[in-house]
C-alpha cells in the first residue's frame, strides 16, 4: 500500500494475509498456535481511548454458517495497548495495524496522533463500521461526508498509511469508499460484519443480550465478495478483502473480486493456523500457474 500523502510512509506485507481485527487480540493468545512471522500482517483488536468492558453478555452466538458478536469493542484502552501488548508485538517481523475505533472525529484524530509516535505500527486502520456501539443509531460508515470527513482529518495528523475499514451495512459501498478515497485513504477494507439476530425458541428471547450483533463466517462471504467486486470498480485505491475466508480457495475469490490482499476473521477460531494455511494455498496456486505477483491476480475476474 503506497502512501498517497507527501512524506506518507508505504505499507509492504512479506504475504497477502493479514490476521483481520478482533480476532488475534494483541496476538499474544495465538503466539502458541503458529509463529506470528508467518503472517502478513495483524490487525489488532479495535482499539479505544479508553479501556472498555464491552457490552453485556451474552454477545457471541455460534450459527450453523458463522458466528454474531456483540462484544462493543471490548479493549485495554489506547495506553494500555501502547505499554503492555506494544513491546511483545515489537519483538516480530510481521506487520501491525492499529484498528481505532472513535466515537467522535476528536478520538479518532487523538489515537492517530498518539500512534504517529509509536514504535513498531504499521498502518492504521480506522474502523468507522463497527456495527455494536450505539450513537444514536449512526454508524459513520453509512454517511459518506462523516467518512470523507474522518478521513480527512486523519489523514492530517499522520504519516501511517491510513485504511478505512467500510460497513457492509450500506446501499451503496462504491459510495462510501469513493468518500474514503476523496478523504485521502491510503486503503480500505472490507468487509465489517453484516447485522443480524438468533433467537433461542426454548426462552422466546434475542439471545444477544443487545439482541442484535454483527454476522461474520461464511455466511457472509458472498456479500463481502460482491462488496469487493463493487469497490474495485468504484476506487483506485488499494482493498484489503474479508469476509468469511476459511481457505486460500475463498481468498483466491476475493483477490480475483479485486482485493491487494486479504484478512482472515472468523476462520482462526475454527482453524488456528487458517491465516498460514491460506498463505500457503495462495503461494501454491501460484507457483501451479507461473505467477510471481499477487498483483497478477488482483481484479483478474474484471478482466475478459
Ligand atoms: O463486528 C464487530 N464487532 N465489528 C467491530 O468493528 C467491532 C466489534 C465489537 O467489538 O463489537
Amino acid at each position: 500500500i503506497p502512501g498517497r500523502r507527501e512524506g506518507a510512509r508505504s505499507l509492504t506485507l512479506d504475504n497477502p494475509v493479514i490476521a483481520a481485527s478482533g480476532t488475534f487480540g494483541s496476538g499474544r493468545e495465538y503466539g502458541e498456535y503458529l509463529d506470528l512471522n508467518q503472517l502478513g500482517g495483524i490487525a489488532v483488536k479495535g482499539l479505544t481511548p479508553e479501556p472498555r468492558e464491552g457490552n453485556p453478555l451474552p454477545r457471541i452466538v455460534e450459527t450453523p454458517m458463522g458466528m454474531l458478536n456483540s462484544i462493543g469493542l471490548q479493549n485495554p484502552g489506547l495506553e494500555g495497548f501502547i505499554k503492555e501488548e506494544m513491546p511483545f508485538l515489537r519483538t516480530y517481523e510481521t506487520a501491525v495495524i492499529a484498528n481505532i475505533s472513535g466515537n467522535t472525529v476528536a478520538e479518532f484524530t487523538a489515537m492517530a496522533t498518539r500512534l504517529e509516535s509509536v514504535p513498531g505500527i504499521h498502518g492504521l486502520e480506522v474502523n468507522v463500521s463497527c456495527p455494536n456501539i450505539h450513537r444514536g443509531g449512526e454508524v459513520f460508515a453509512t454517511n459518506p461526508e462523516m467518512v470523507q470527513t474522518i478521513t480527512e482529518e486523519v489523514v492530517k495528523v499522520t504519516t501511517l498509511p491510513v485504511i478505512v475499514k467500510l460497513s457492509p451495512n450500506v446501499t451503496d459501498i462504491g459510495l462510501i469508499a469513493q468518500s474514503a478515497e476523496a478523504g485521502g485513504a491510503d486503503a480500505v477494507s472490507l468487509i465489517n460484519t453484516v447485522l443480524g439476530m438468533a433467537i433461542d425458541i426454548k426462552t422466546r428471547q434475542p439471545v444477544l443480550k443487545r439482541v442484535m450483533g454483527g454476522l461474520s463466517g461464511p455466511a457472509v462471504k458472498p456479500i463481502a465478495l460482491r462488496q469487493v467486486w463493487q469497490v474495485y470498480q468504484a476506487v483506485k485505491i488499494p482493498i484489503i478483502g474479508m469476509g468469511g475466508i476459511m481457505t486460500a480457495e475463498d481468498a483466491l475469490e476475493f483477490l480475483m473480486a479485486g482485493a491487494a490482499a486479504v484478512s482472515v476473521g472468523t476462520g482462526n477460531f475454527v482453524n488456528p493456523t487458517a491465516c498460514i494455511d491460506v498463505a500457503e494455498g495462495i503461494n501454491a496456486y501460484m507457483e501451479k500457474h507461473g505467477l510471481h505477483r499477487v498483483s497478477e491476480l488482483t481484479g483478474a475476474a474484471h478482466k475478459q
